[in-house]
């Protein structure tokens, strides 16, 4: 567990980086690491977009800001917090690169079996999310920092169509990237006992 814990450990969220490109052969190698993720019957149904164009993150973190903004006019009393918070959702707009992890919908035969369980039962949220782990932690084995959001789905219809992802897809996150500008401290983490419950025969 050594070297591997090392990796686990040592990948950080980075929200700064540095302005040299991420070449596309190191891009394509790290999104290849998406594909070792496990998936409902191997299916794989996740699809990257990696966004380089700095018009369309821009668009994308504006689209954010929009969400965010609509929310906070409705948050009334808590406003001011949440429009501060919605600075965590818009500054991926400077990361080099941006990559969209989408999913593929539940088809239509497990809506009728299962309605709205059925994206958590056929799996592929997941699978995605498990993927983006994987190219997380192949970017940082390559020195590439990397954060994943959700805060920027508030807009999630918007940024679909700015993504180009198709209709049969939802985001799941993103993920900016690019060579880490800052190296910031591990957050504490939970001792594995407070969040384990080991069930047994046992009593
Ligand atoms: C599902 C998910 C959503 C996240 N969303 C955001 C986000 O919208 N904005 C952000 O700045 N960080 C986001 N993060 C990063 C977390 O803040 C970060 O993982 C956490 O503070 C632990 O720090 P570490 O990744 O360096 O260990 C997200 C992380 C995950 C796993």
């Amino acid at each position: 567990m050594t070297e591997f814990g090392d990796v686990l450990a040592g990948r950080r969220s980075v929200r700064r980086f540095r302005p040299e490109p991420v070449p596309r052969d190191v891009l394509m190698k790290i999104l290849a690491a998406g594909s070792w993720a496990p998936s409902p019957t191997n299916r794989q149904g996740w699809e990257f977009a990696a966004v380089y164009s700095d018009s369309l993150k821009k668009e994308m973190a504006d689209a954010a800001r929009g969400a965010w903004d609509d929310a906070c006019a409705k948050a009334g009393g808590i406003s001011g917090t949440v429009s501060e918070y919605a600075g965590n959702f818009v500054w991926f707009a400077d990361a080099p690169v941006v990559i969209v992890v989408s999913a593929r919908r539940p088809e239509g035969f497990m809506q009728s079996l299962f309605g709205g369980d059925a994206g958590t039962v056929s799996g592929s949220g997941t699978a995605a999310a498990m993927a983006a782990q994987n190219i997380m932690l192949a970017a940082h084995a390559e020195g590439i920092g990397t954060c994943c959001l959700t805060g920027p789905l508030a807009a999630g219809d918007r940024l679909k169509k700015i993504a180009g992802v198709g209709g049969r897809f939802e985001i799941v996150c993103l993920v900016a990237l690019g060579y880490p500008a800052e190296t910031p401290a591990a957050p504490e983490r939970k001792p594995v006992d407070d969040y384990t419950r080991i069930i047994d025969d046992e009593r």
